[in-house]
């Protein structure tokens, strides 16, 4: 049977002193070994949904349960959990050095010899030189920052992937090396969320895709897309 780790139930939300529902009695679950597209125009409410299921937006009505309980109860500690990347890799990263920055996860839960290991395994899985570890981070470009901002979700190894946009300003190369990594996830029983408008890139690896509109998440099915 499918095992649902992450999950909102008829969620409602609009942004403070706004007083249009972005979200509007929305349900999604996300489940094991599942890859989950979510597509829709420009401020349809990818983003918001994303920052509601990481526990960093709260709904106004509806609730978002992390392994059947509310996640607001398991907070902080459910953050181990969920690994959220942000559309823009800017918001993310705060460390100078892009060292510390892949680091910042891992030392809250490991040795520094430990912490070590896993970032040269981090570095390899992505294709980077290691000479990127002493960088700075705010002179990396975008897609650098995108790559370590993806770099420091896959140090702690969390089980439930929220990806807002993960390949935008990515080369080919790179892309590649991210949906060949967003698989293997999926294969290691990981559940993942992406938001993107780009359909086409994800064609060969989501598992259901829907639409988000008027607040709602409508599924778009492939056979009526053939
Ligand atoms: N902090 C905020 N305060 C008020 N309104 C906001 C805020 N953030 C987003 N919105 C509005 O909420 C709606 C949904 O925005 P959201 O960023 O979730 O859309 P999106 O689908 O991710 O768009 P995009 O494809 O451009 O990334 C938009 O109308 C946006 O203007
Ligand atoms: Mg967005």
């Amino acid at each position: 049977m499918a095992k649902t780790l992450l999950e909102a139930k008829k969620i409602w939300y609009k942004y403070p002193r706004t007083d249009r529902w972005v979200l509007k009695d929305l349900d999604i679950a996300l489940e094991k070994h599942k890859i989950i597209l979510v597509t829709g125009p420009n401020g349809a409410g990818k983003t918001t949904l994303i920052l509601i299921l990481a526990g960093l937006l709260e709904p106004q009505k509806g609730k978002v349960l992390l392994h059947g309980e509310p996640l607001k109860e398991q907070l902080p500690g459910a953050r181990r959990y969920i690994g959220v990347l942000f559309q823009n890799p800017e918001t993310m990263l705060f460390n100078p050095i892009v060292y510390d920055e892949i680091a910042f996860a891992p030392r809250q839960l490991f040795d520094e010899e430990a912490v070590k290991k896993k970032i040269h395994i981090v570095l390899e899985q992505l294709g980077l030189n290691k000479e990127y570890l002493n960088k700075h981070t705010f002179k990396l470009s975008y897609g650098e920052k995108k790559l370590i901002a993806i770099a420091s979700i896959i140090s702690y190894d969390p089980e439930i992937l929220l990806l807002d946009e993960p390949l935008t300003n990515l080369s080919r190369k790179y892309k590649d090396k991210i949906l060949e990594l967003i698989r293997n996830w999926r294969e290691q029983g990981k559940a993942i969320l992406i938001a993107s408008h780009d359909v086409e890139e994800y064609t060969n690896i989501y598992d259901s895709c829907y639409i988000l509109k008027y607040g709602k998440l409508i599924e778009n099915r492939r056979s009526l897309q053939e």
